[in-house]
């Protein structure tokens, strides 16, 4: 069967004062129905614009091409704005990173719940059917929160009502931008992993997106990382965190603080430099100058995805090679 989401060749270029971007550069993604994937990479790596081209909201001036962009056996390229209405919240639906911006300030929560979810499935905005979902992602006394305004809820409350929002409109697929960012961590963890326990019932299709390969250890199915607008590793999640073949991928791996750990490492590992402009065709490994492994070859062409062990896609030239020789960091 057809994965759920099936994206293949994703580019997204923008026209700008300071030139034309290209801020996602031929990605590939694939999302069956009860799976959960993870996009994991740093700020400006093109992880928020692969997820609003996939759900149709991109800025006018983005011009995005791809060989192909299907949903349950259908292409998501070139729809019209009623066919767009259909599907988001009903079929595809989004949770936000803050959801404060979410909700109206100005309108009690169990009202604004009910309008968003009586627009994609009526007889899921009964009140009864609401609390019920609350209860559910955890919301102790649920028929007195809907009686609240936003203001009035931690930010881990407000989370939950909105993945309870989501949920109720009972949709194929939730793309998760950053959910927990403006959670702490311990929140972070309880809402990660209630995302990840509800989508095994109910087999929905999840794409938590995060800069936090900690945050997606143990919910995530598989991990696709991205770089500079491309993918550089993708393949199981396990592979993946274990041993990753990437340069990149091991440096995000070393920015996680580790309990029992932190005794023998005085500092926290960082990734030195930053993500490059997203200006130019690429002519050279993208990862090249902050690398501590590159070679001269990794400069000389632009280097593709090659499969490796564990199932893995690897955009590394050296990856086999620093596999098998397990050569550490300088
Ligand atoms: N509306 C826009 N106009 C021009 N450039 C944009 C626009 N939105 C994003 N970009 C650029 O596109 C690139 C990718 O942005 P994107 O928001 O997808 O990154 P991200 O991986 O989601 O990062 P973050 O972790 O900060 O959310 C960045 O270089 C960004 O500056
Ligand atoms: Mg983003």
């Amino acid at each position: 069967m057809a994965p759920l989401l099936d994206v293949r060749g994703l580019r997204i270029s923008i026209a700008t004062d300071g030139g034309l971007l290209h801020p996602v550069r031929g990605v590939d993604l694939s999302v069956e129905r009860g799976e959960t994937l993870a996009i994991v990479g740093e700020s400006g790596c093109g992880k928020s614009m692969t997820a609003q081209a996939i759900l149709g909201l991109l800025p006018r001036k983005a011009r995005l091409s791809a060989e192909r962009i299907d949903f349950d056996g259908a292409s998501l390229i070139g729809l019209n704005q009623r066919q767009w209405r259909g599907l988001r919240g009903r079929r595809i639906a989004m949770i936000f990173q803050d959801p404060m911006t979410a909700f109206d300030p100005c309108y009690r929560i169990g009202d604004q719940i009910a309008e968003i979810v009586r627009r994609h499935r009526p007889e899921s905005a009964a009140p009864r059917a609401m609390a019920a979902m609350l209860g559910r992602v955890g919301v102790s006394a649920p028929e007195d929160r809907l009686g609240q305004y936003p203001h009035q809820l931690s930010g881990g409350l407000r989370q939950r009502m909105m993945i309870a929002t989501a949920l109720l409109c009972q949709p194929d697929l939730i793309i998760a931008d950053e959910p927990t960012t403006a959670l702490d961590v311990t929140i972070q963890a309880q809402i990660l992993r209630l995302l990840a326990d509800l989508q095994k019932e109910t087999s929905v299709g999840l794409v938590v997106i995060t800069h936090d390969l900690g945050v997606v250890a143990g919910i995530a199915d598989r991990i696709t990382v991205m770089y500079g607008g491309e993918v550089v590793e993708t393949g199981a999640a396990g592979a993946i965190l274990t041993s990753p073949g990437h340069p990149y991928t091991q440096g995000l791996l070393d920015c996680i603080p580790t309990p029992g750990e932190t005794a023998r490492r005085t500092t926290l590992g960082y990734i030195p430099g930053t993500v490059p402009r997203p200006v130019g065709e690429l002519t050279a490994c993208n990862f090249a100058d902050r690398c501590p492994h590159v070679e001269p070859a990794c400069r000389q062409s632009r280097v593709g995805l090659a499969a490796h062990d564990g199932g893995r896609s690897v955009r590394c030239l050296l990856a086999g090679a620093r596999q098998s020789r397990k050569v550490e960091p300088a």
